[in-house]
């Protein structure tokens, strides 16, 4: 399933500054608590280029804050992206990162549409394994969880008038975490979402952006008082089909076949979306990309979500108008 091994394929190539790595195998980490909240590591990768430039090989430095223009793109126009892949330590001591440069072509794809600068698909996955290699020590035991790895692609330059930024800072910073919702492995109870759309047709839906992401925290917040995991939305032009999940994309299974939205454009194209219809397809399931019903629903005989955060989690309950 592409994963990825190149901890014995490929040395380290260490840039400068060169990080005085300590020689502990494991951080100072209570690996049995861990859940999907920040845990500040050793090194950050960073790297800045002007517009129409091309992105140059970053460096490791001390995991910390930055320095931005108040004027960067990013504060006043929310021009950024960001990315979510995971690193694995496995039984017999290898690394392993999960189809990262799926990654680097969707910050591509998106780099694009938000007409910013990017790092080629090379220099993205390079710079990843320089940061997993910076920060062995807090990949988890093998089974206790990953390095969940967060690059960002930001518009850093000041800008004052609504146009692109002319500095842009590709950045990745990392954490080790373990289940992302709060129920653990535990079914998610989902409320379909009927007052807010998270996306809209040509929108930017497909991409991620972080501008699709604050907009779903009220919608959220509100099911989250009420009991539920998550909120699931529907597509915004008939509000009768399933979209995704704020966080993760959603499938049904009925018998042999499993059903998931489109990546008609409001939808993003998850790569742990990808590998599972890879996957099933292999193992004989009729997969079908489609429009979704949202009253399939109540026919499936089990629903799920993936996500890179998410993993593969089952749906136990969703609510829609009151009915669960
Ligand atoms: C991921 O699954 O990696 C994401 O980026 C989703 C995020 C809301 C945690």
């Amino acid at each position: 399933m592409g994963r990825y091994n190149w901890f014995t394929s490929q040395p380290y190539p260490l840039e400068s500054p060169n990080p005085s790595y300590s020689d502990e195998e494991y951080a100072d980490v209570d690996w049995d608590s861990l859940g999907f909240g920040l845990m500040a590591t050793d090194y950050m990768y960073i790297t800045k280029c002007c517009e129409g430039q091309h992105f140059e090989e970053g460096q490791l430095s001390r995991y910390g804050n930055i320095e931005l223009s108040p004027a960067a793109g990013v504060l006043n126009y929310g021009q950024g992206l960001f990315e979510g892949t995971k690193a694995y330590r496995k039984e017999n001591g290898r690394v392993l990162l999960f189809r990262p440069e799926q990654n680097a072509i969707r910050m591509k794809i998106g780099a694009e549409r938000m007409c910013m600068a990017s790092p080629s698909i090379e220099h993205f996955v390079h710079a990843l394994k320089q940061t997993v290699l910076a920060n062995k020590r807090w990949i988890p035991p093998p089974g206790k969880g990953s390095l969940y790895l967060r690059p960002l692609l930001l518009g850093t330059g000041p800008v004052l008038g609504l146009a692109p930024a002319p500095e842009y800072t590709f950045l990745i910073y990392a954490s080790p975490v373990r289940n992302y919702f709060k129920e653990g492995s535990a079914p998610l109870n989902l409320h379909v979402e009927e007052n807010f759309d998270r996306a809209s047709r040509r929108g930017t839906g497909n991409v991620k952006t972080i501008s699709n992401y604050a907009p779903v925290l009220m919608a959220q917040t509100t099911a989250k008082k009420r009991g539920f995991s998550d909120v699931l939305y529907l597509d915004s032009a008939t509000k009768k089909n399933l979209e995704e999940v704020s966080s993760c994309n959603i499938f049904i299974a009925k018998g042999k076949c499993i059903a998931t939205p489109a990546t008609n454009g409001t939808i993003l194209s998850g790569i742990t979306r990808k590998s599972v219809i890879e996957i099933a397809g292999d193992l004989g399931y009729q997969v079908e990309e489609r429009a979704v019903g949202v009253d399939e629903l109540i026919e499936a005989d089990e629903v799920f979500c993936t996500g890179t955060a998410v993993g593969v989690a089952p749906v136990g309950s969703i609510t829609y108008q009151d009915k669960r």
